[in-house]
């Protein structure tokens, strides 16, 4: 079969990626095969792109059709479609998902859409989970114009918050606030006005997470799940002092949850087939575009998510 590999070059400029011949997956016994239609590229591969373990292949979000249910007799039956969240190796004619990781898709979701679902879906799903209740709270979102900011909003406006997305790019705010944003801003900064927030949900790292936090009400929460500059941040304990005071500031890494992600994949799908949630895709495109679709994502040229079509 032909499956994508890194090919470590991504600091010198070169492509992240090359398509290979490879096996076909030999499926672990709670293992489906899944012969892959669809899947998404995420910000947070084009990073491990760029020092890829000798044995990793990319690929965490993969839908198409099951050829070969899992030999222990879990998860879905051949010939089902599904949408999948395996470790790795998505990026494939074939690829092998624990049961644990598959949800069934109804007629009414295709492939394209839910092959978005998986893992920023899950990251904005379960990132309000850690939050806890939004309804009547003000939010503000860094990062929101990608993937799991277009989710996070539409969930959030949904639950009641009233949120303020943070994208550079103006033209971007249309659809966040189509899905429920109150205000959209193009620099943290400016986010809020006199009025301090209840909830940051931060995602740039760098110098955006001081200010944003600068913007918490007294006791107030940062959950903080990214770092898209790559920038690390510095922290002012006496800032705190000048309006965040015993704030609480929470990393958060979604794959650290008790719930499997099949049951919240199911959900998510629900969610889509039910007309509550929106895959906001900003490009669909055959897979041989893998390699220029990382980098656009990479330099912030792609709105939601990026799915690749396999042909
Ligand atoms: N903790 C976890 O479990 C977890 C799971 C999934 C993802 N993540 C992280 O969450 C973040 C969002 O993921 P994603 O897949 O939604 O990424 P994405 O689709 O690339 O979206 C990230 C957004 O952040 C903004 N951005 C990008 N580079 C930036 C920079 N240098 N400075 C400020 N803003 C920048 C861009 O919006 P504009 O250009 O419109 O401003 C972009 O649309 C990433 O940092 C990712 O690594 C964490």
């Amino acid at each position: 079969m032909r499956a994508y590999v890194p090919t470590g070059k991504a600091h010198s400029g070169g492509p992240h990626v090359v398509l290979a011949e490879l096996p076909q997956p030999r499926p672990r016994p709670d293992e489906a095969l899944i012969k892959v239609e669809a899947y998404s590229v995420n910000r947070g591969e084009t990073f491990k792109l760029e020092e890829p373990g000798a044995s990793w292949r990319p690929g965490k979000d993969v839908a198409g059709l099951v050829v070969q249910q899992a030999a222990d007799g879990s998860g879905p039956e051949a010939g089902r479609r599904v949408v999948g969240h395996p470790a790795g190796g998505g990026w494939a004619e074939y690829a092998a998902v624990p049961s644990s990781a598959l949800a069934e898709l109804p007629d009414s979701v295709n492939t394209v859409r839910a092959a978005a679902l998986p893992l920023a879906g899950l990251t904005a799903l379960r990132l309000l989970r850690a939050a806890g209740p939004v309804g009547g709270r003000r939010v503000l979102l860094t990062g929101a114009s990608g993937g799991v900011g277009h989710y996070v909003t539409e969930l959030a406006a949904a639950a009641g918050a009233h949120l303020t997305a943070v994208s550079a790019t103006p033209e971007r705010g249309v659809r966040l606030r189509e899905l429920g944003a109150r205000d959209v801003v193009a620099d943290v900064a400016d986010a809020g006005g006199d009025e301090p927030y209840d909830l940051v949900l931060e995602s740039t790292g760098g110098g955006a997470l001081p200010v944003a936090l600068a913007k918490l009400r007294r006791g107030g929460t940062l959950v903080w799940f990214g770092q898209a500059s790559r920038t690390p941040v510095t922290l002012d304990f006496f800032d705190f002092f000048q309006g965040p005071e015993s704030a609480t500031l929470r990393h958060f890494h979604y794959a650290d949850f008790p719930e499997s992600y099949a049951d919240d994949l199911a959900a998510l799908v629900r969610l889509v087939a039910d007309g509550r949630l929106h895959p906001e895709l900003g490009r669909v495109t055959d897979w041989s575009e893998t390699a220029a679709t990382l980098v656009d994502l990479r330099d912030r040229r792609i709105r939601g998510n990026a799915v690749l079509t396999v042909s």
